[in-house]
């Protein structure tokens, strides 16, 4: 796995990105105006790639991936690039471009396709990325963000209910669901504040069996309660990685970690259905009260198969319902507050064996409510020899 940290450019950053892309060949026009969309890779204090995300209204362009010679073939840019395509995702945007000299078939394995230029949206031919001359003769890509159909509301206003409802909570601190009682392995009480923090609605980290040294992937870790605990339990020879799609609660999260001195945790700004992470990477992934939440179930669930190791094991708490939630509960609002998004038991275990998974078991469910509504915990292997 890369040791590279995944952040948000810095301004003393742009010499370093502008050095960076001239020496791999590629174009610096555009970047100071789309500072705001690029991320860098660094190691030991030392940026070793980058790429950005340049916003177009209803398209995205993905542009300046960049590694350092001595870095590559090692998982960083592939980490960059699904960072971008969540961003892009996130923002709404209806396709992600990108242009190519010489890596069409790298940005394949994304889902990129080749596209004409007469069939490129006109907002993005108007960029001075397709209007410079020297990207002339470069093969255009596109991905295209598939809406999905299961769901009528506009899924970008889902997404967008749900970071606000989190960003609220991260500095308000309201819950939504019941936090269960939290002690570390060695029978400390976890402080208070921190476990005030906690929106979950399950105790995953219970039921993963988590061993020492493993490698913890926790699913939209929130402020970073269940991500602390995985610390706890897999000690210093493992370690815990949160994502949360919400800059607020990762900043909450950081802070949390720094209060504790809780070395081996690090959180990372991304969606879950796009992981800045990359494949076979974690023993054991978990999520408590997320999944619920997504307009679309199925890109997480085989995200969560493609970063997991082979023999490795899938540990979420989630709401589920005893009955499909009627449309007319499918409100952004309600569903952020994990009432609406809420899919019944089996369909949900199913989307998680259509992933890929084997041996799917509901390990406990609990508070059941007036609406049909419940957590469960379920339990998935990832098949060894896959
Ligand atoms: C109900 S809270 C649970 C937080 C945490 N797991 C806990 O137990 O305290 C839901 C969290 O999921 C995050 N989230 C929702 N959708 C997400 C997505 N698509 N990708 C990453 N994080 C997401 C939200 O930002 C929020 O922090």
């Amino acid at each position: 796995m890369t040791a590279a940290t995944i952040s948000e450019f810095r301004a003393s950053d742009l010499g370093e990105v502008l050095a960076l892309l001239a020496s791999a060949g590629l174009p610096g026009v555009g970047v100071p105006e789309h500072l705001d969309g690029f991320l860098i890779a660094c190691e030991d204090g030392r940026l070793v790639a980058t790429a950005g995300l340049e916003d177009h209204g209803t398209v995205g362009i993905l542009r300046s991936v960049a590694v350092v010679p001595g870095c590559r073939g090692r998982g960083v840019a592939a980490t960059l690039v699904r960072a971008i395509i969540g961003r892009s995702h996130a923002k709404g945007h209806e396709a992600l471009y990108l242009l190519t000299n010489a890596a069409e078939s790298y940005f394949e394995r994304f889902g990129f396709q080749r596209v004409e230029r007469a069939q490129v949206r006109s907002a993005a031919l108007a960029s001075k990325q397709f209007t410079e001359k020297a990207c002339e003769k470069s093969t255009v890509m596109v991905l295209e963000h598939k809406r999905s159909g299961r769901v009528s509301m506009n899924e970008h206003a889902i997404r967008e209910a749900v970071r606000e409802r989190y960003a609220r909570a991260a500095t308000a601190g309201t819950p939504c669901c019941a936090p269960a009682p939290i002690t570390f392995a060695d029978g400390r009480a976890v402080p208070e504040e921190i476990v005030d923090t906690s929106l979950g609605c399950g105790a995953p980290i219970e039921a993963a069996a988590l061993k020492p040294g493993e490698t913890v992937v926790d699913l939209g870790s929130g402020a970073g309660l269940d991500a602390f605990l995985a610390a706890d339990r897999v000690g210093p020879s493992g370690r815990a990685i949160g994502v949360d799609m919400t800059p607020e609660m990762i900043a909450k999260a950081r802070a949390n970690a720094s209060r504790l001195g809780a070395a081996n945790v690090e959180f990372r700004l991304g969606e879950i259905e796009h992981l800045p992470l990359p494949d076979a990477c974690a023993d054991v992934l978990v999520s408590n009260c997320v999944i619920n939440l997504l307009p679309d179930k199925r890109p997480a669930f085989s995200e969560a198969f493609r970063v997991l190791r082979p023999g490795g094991r899938l540990v979420v708490s989630d709401i589920v319902s005893a009955a499909p939630v009627p449309d007319e509960f499918k409100t952004p609002e309600l569903w952020s507050a994990c009432l609406a998004g809420a899919l019944p038991e089996a369909d949900y275990l199913g989307l998680i064996a259509g992933a890929g998974f084997t041996s799917v078991e509901v390990l406990s469910k609990r508070g059941w409510n007036a609406a049909g509504l419940f957590s469960a915990t379920v339990r998935a292997v990832k098949p060894k020899g896959v």
